[in-house]
């Protein structure tokens, strides 16, 4: 195996390791954790966003996890050869691809607004004594529920993602 291929591999699944990891973690067990915490789940929110480098890990590794696949994916097809592309290898690396495409994308147009918004309203309300008003409460409390289903979709995605990775080199 060449060295490029070697840390494309290393790049990309230990990038997909962290990736998938977050996401299953937030959506199966952080998330119904945070029920009927009330305000301490937000507290405990805003410290994971604000003390750790999650955040930045998150803006860094998904595309990391893209660009290293598409390489891959370049490499492994031949140069996007047909024949290849229309293998079952091919066709299930190729869906597997488009569904990490997509939880990528669906947590760019559906997950990061919500979040942004929620740390909006986050500092609203510190600055205002730490009390949300209700049509604040109301809001955040609709946001969170989103967030919550967005979190099981794109886990839904991403497992399928891992699952379709994971067989293509043994499907023929
Ligand atoms: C959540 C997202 C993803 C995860 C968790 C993930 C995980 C994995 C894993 C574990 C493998 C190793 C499979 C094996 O060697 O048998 C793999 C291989 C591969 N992945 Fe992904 N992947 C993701 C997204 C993507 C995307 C978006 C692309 C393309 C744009 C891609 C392209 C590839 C290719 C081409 C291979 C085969 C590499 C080879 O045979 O050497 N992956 N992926």
């Amino acid at each position: 195996m060449s060295t490029e291929l070697i840390v494309l591999r290393i790049l990309h699944i230990g990038g997909g390791v962290v990736w998938a990891g977050w996401v299953f973690s937030l959506a199966f067990f952080i998330s119904p954790a945070l029920e009927g915490m009330g305000a301490a789940g937000g507290s405990f929110m805003q410290n994971v966003g604000s003390r750790t480098k999650l955040t930045q890990v998150m803006r860094i590794v998904p595309p990391l996890v893209i660009l290293s696949g598409f390489r891959l994916l370049w490499v492994v097809s031949g140069g996007f050869d047909s024949v290849w592309l229309s293998s079952a290898h091919g066709i299930t690396l190729t869906a597997g691809s488009l569904l990490g495409i997509l939880a990528f994308v669906y947590g760019m147009i559906v997950m990061m607004p919500k979040s942004s918004r929620i740390a909006a309203i986050g500092k609203a309300v510190a600055a205002n004594g730490g009390v949300p008003t209700p049509e604040q409460g109301a809001e955040l409390a609709k946001i969170k529920a989103g967030m919550k289903q967005g979190g099981i979709v794109i886990a839904w995605i991403v497992g399928l993602t891992v699952i379709l990775m994971s067989i293509a080199r043994n499907v023929y």
